[in-house]
């Protein structure tokens, strides 16, 4: 066994750019025999190099996901589903079906190419509250995708979701060399989470070059990480990548943060 003290911070791959890549040939034609990259592969390979759980956002537009893919993997993979997904009654109840160990919910444009700000939190506290509570009732744990705003985490505690998580692009967008003030925000976000009993995730543009400044929020428990992951993948493996990731993430809460 390693002599390396053993951080709890955990990694949630999301895969959703694997399924890009597939739909980019095979969109038009979901039952190929040759359709690849396989998604299930990707989820396995990611899981033996120590990711703790799989990622994806079926979307309205079923741009990457396809409904197929996220039974397929709740049937699957080894570790835990994460599904992310907008506030819809169509999702949800593909949700329901599926029952993933846990759901992220996230604001959802049509026009944007990635999730691009949290959920807003305090003007649509009740149709989240239901959501959240229709969710928890099936069995599935549930977090909000919100920016890293004190309101929206108060909010967020009233509307009974157990986890949040913190978006960090903003952040990543500023990094490495700005990103004080970012910082700042983050920090003071997962004190006041985890000071009302909420698990604090985090997600959106982590990379290897800004993981360390991020050492330096408290209380994250998990790490959502998908494009920074699959686009290294391509030059060095989607194995090294998560491994290289884990062993960054392992130092967490026993160092010094780089801020
Ligand atoms: N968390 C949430 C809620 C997201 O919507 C995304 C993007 O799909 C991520 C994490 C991962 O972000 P990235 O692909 O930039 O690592």
């Amino acid at each position: 066994m390693s002599d390396l003290p053993t951080s709890s911070l955990l990694l949630g791959v999301n895969i959703d750019h694997v399924a890009t890549l597939r739909q980019a040939r095979y969109a038009l034609m979901p039952d190929a025999h040759n359709a690849e990259p396989s998604l299930l592969a990707a989820a396995h390979e990611v899981e033996a190099a120590g990711a703790d759980s799989i990622t994806v956002h079926l979307r309205h537009d079923r741009r990457h996901i396809q409904d197929r893919d996220v039974f397929e993997l709740r049937e699957k993979i080894h570790t835990k589903l994460n599904l992310e997904m907008g506030n819809t009654q169509e999702i949800l109840d593909i949700a329901l079906q599926v029952k993933p160990e846990f759901v992220c919910l996230v604001p959802e444009n049509r026009q944007e190419i990635t999730t691009e700000g949290g959920l807003d939190v305090v003007s649509s506290a009740a149709a989240l509250e239901r959501t959240v509570k229709t969710l928890q009732d099936a069995g599935t744990k549930v977090s909000l995708f919100i920016d890293p705003d004190l309101n929206q985490i108060e909010a967020a505690a009233r509307v009974g979701a157990e986890m949040v998580e913190l978006h960090t692009g903003a952040f990543a967008n500023a990094a490495p060399e700005g990103g004080k003030g970012e910082l700042l925000l983050l920090k003071e976000s997962a004190i006041l989470a985890h000071s009302l009993g909420i698990q604090v995730n985090a997600g959106h543009g982590i990379t290897t070059t800004n993981f360390p400044k991020l050492m330096g929020v408290p209380h994250l428990a998990e790490l959502n990480i998908g494009h920074h992951l699959v686009s290294r993948a391509v030059f060095l493996g989607l194995g090294r990548v998560v491994r290289d990731m884990k062993t960054m993430m392992s130092a967490y809460g026993f160092s010094v943060p780089a801020n």
